[in-house]
């Protein structure tokens, strides 16, 4: 199993475990089905170039099962559990909860379960570990009070890779399906500079044939949202982050637009460590790798991109709060 920073042993403070859960079991809860489609980020116009820095060159697969159905019965539970804790992400989603995964040890070990892990790697076609945040674990999204308002505005994600699960049944719901944009997020911002609405044409809307149906999504490079629901219901979503496995790749993360978003308790010290993970793995390849005759202008570059999301990391933490994006 890949491990990018290993989950916690110690509590923060302010998170108390739930005492009366069942412990997940993977042979029962989980009932792992491989998609039928994979859409590539090249599908989506995105350039070789641009494609071949990024995690993976996969933007999104169509839905699969991740969860049985006794499974999906506990994650609900679990969810509605977590709606004590809900705050909003700035305008964008009205409520969410995150840091769950410090609270209840079932989405804890499902978010990190060797399973479900080396499943999402099949999909991705690269080597994938949960989240080095676990802030970015057991995300989960509940339906807004206002009708009008989407469940999550046009955005693309503040992590690279995320797996995005129905919790409640879509077939109870009259709307608040999970799109996404069948194009690049550079077209998503030149047709918002220009004023121009989202074509409806371009819009990708997959069936999700029950609760504990996933798409893997490539979130950081894909535009997508949970679209306004039509009619009052129970709508709840979770979000599981990965991160490459390959540190070579770009980090693909906004963790400053989480200043204003998450508890400070957990943020900084998630954030210092996964910076630290990345850093760490690219001058690992510096020692291993690099020759004899290097000079001065190579070493030093080398150097410098070895440490690029550390020096990225505390010159965003030093600069503080920042709105949350999106496209709306
Ligand atoms: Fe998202």
């Amino acid at each position: 199993m890949s491990t990018a920073v290993s989950f916690p042993s110690a509590q923060p403070a302010g998170y108390e475990w739930f005492t009366d859960e069942p412990k997940f079991d993977p042979t029962r809860h989980l009932a792992l089905e491989a998609p039928t489609e994979i859409v590539m980020l090249s599908d989506l116009g995105y350039d070789d170039a641009e494609i071949a820095t990024k995690a993976t060159p996969v933007a999104c697969s169509s839905p699969f099962r991740v969860l049985s159905d006794e499974g999906a019965e506990i994650m609900l539970i679990l969810a509605r559990r977590l709606l004590d804790f809900a705050k909003p992400a700035g305008d964008r989603i009205e409520r969410m909860t995150r840091g769950g995964c410090y609270r209840s040890r079932w989405l804890r070990d499902l978010c990190i379960s060797p399973e479900v892990s080396a499943h999402m790697a099949s999909i991705y076609g690269v080597d994938v570990a949960p989240h080095a945040m676990p802030l970015h674990l057991g995300h989960i999204n509940y339906q807004p009070t206002n009708l009008s308002d989407a469940v999550d505005k046009w955005h693309h994600d503040t992590l690279p890779l995320d797996c995005v699960m129905t919790v409640t049944d879509p077939a109870t719901l009259d709307g608040g399906h999970f799109e996404w944009f069948r194009g690049t997020k550079h077209e998503m911002v030149e047709m918002r500079a220009r004023g121009e609405v989202m074509p409806r044409e371009r819009v990708v809307a997959p069936e999700f044939p029950g609760p504990g149906y996933a798409i893997a999504l490539h979130g950081n490079m894909i535009v997508h949202r949970g679209a306004p629901l039509n009619a009052l219901g129970e709508r709840i979503s979770m979000v599981n982050g990965y991160v490459a496995m390959d540190s070579s790749a770009d980090e693909q993360s906004r963790s400053r637009d989480l200043i204003v978003v998450d508890d400070p308790e957990l943020l900084y010290t998630e954030w210092a460590k996964y910076a630290a993970w990345r850093a760490h793995e690219r001058l690992g390849a510096l020692i291993a790798d690099l020759p004899f005759g290097a000079g001065s202008e190579s070493a030093s570059a080398k150097l410098e991109a070895s440490i690029v999301d550390v020096q990225r990391a505390i010159a965003d933490m030093r600069a503080g709060e920042v709105v949350v994006e999106h496209y709306e």
